[in-house]
């Protein structure tokens, strides 16, 4: 009898090891793969949240309205102060140029001193690579 029951708890212990390395082993596997994605995905995500900075004042889907801002889709490599839908400032209708990437960063570093007198009520963003990450994710809000 006792000698049927270790072979019992053997088995048993068996089977209960192999289930346990079966999940660690998906686990494991579960880990690489997120691990994988968030190498690709990092700056998107971190430039489509730094971007909720945003959304209070500007809008970013194709063909949205100006809001307190004018919308964002296409913004990069488009003129400054070119949007038919938004009254902009006298300070930034002034302003000549293109809203290249050098631009943005300088804007969004710093929105008054990049243009004195502009309506944007913004402090800015110090980070330099959390500008950079913002300005990967609007680039990718275009045509
Ligand atoms: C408190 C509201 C507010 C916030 C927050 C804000 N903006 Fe603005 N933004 C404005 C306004 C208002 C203007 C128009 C300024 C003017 O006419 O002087 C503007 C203008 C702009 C322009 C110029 C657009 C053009 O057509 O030339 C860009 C680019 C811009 N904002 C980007 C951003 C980005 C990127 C962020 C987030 C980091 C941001 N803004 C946050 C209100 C805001």
């Amino acid at each position: 009898m006792t000698k049927y029951f270790l072979i019992f708890i053997t088995g048993l212990m068996a089977a209960i090891s192999g289930c346990a390395s079966e999940t660690s082993e998906k686990a494991n596997d579960n880990a690489l793969n997120k691990s994988n994605v968030s190498a690709q995905e990092t700056v998107k995500l971190s430039g489509k949240t730094i971007y909720n900075q945003c959304r209070a004042c500007h809008t970013i889907d194709k063909g949205k309205d100006a809001v307190i801002g004018p919308n964002l889709w296409g913004i990069v490599g488009s003129d400054i102060a070119a949007k038919s839908d938004f009254t902009y400032s006298a300070a930034l209708s002034a302003k000549e140029g293109v809203w290249d990437e050098a631009a943005l960063d300088a804007f969004i570093e710093s929105p008054k001193a990049f243009v004195p007198g502009n309506r944007m009520t913004f402090a800015g963003i110090k980070d330099a690579d959390k500008r950079a990450a913002l300005i990967k994710y609007l680039k990718q809000q275009s045509d």
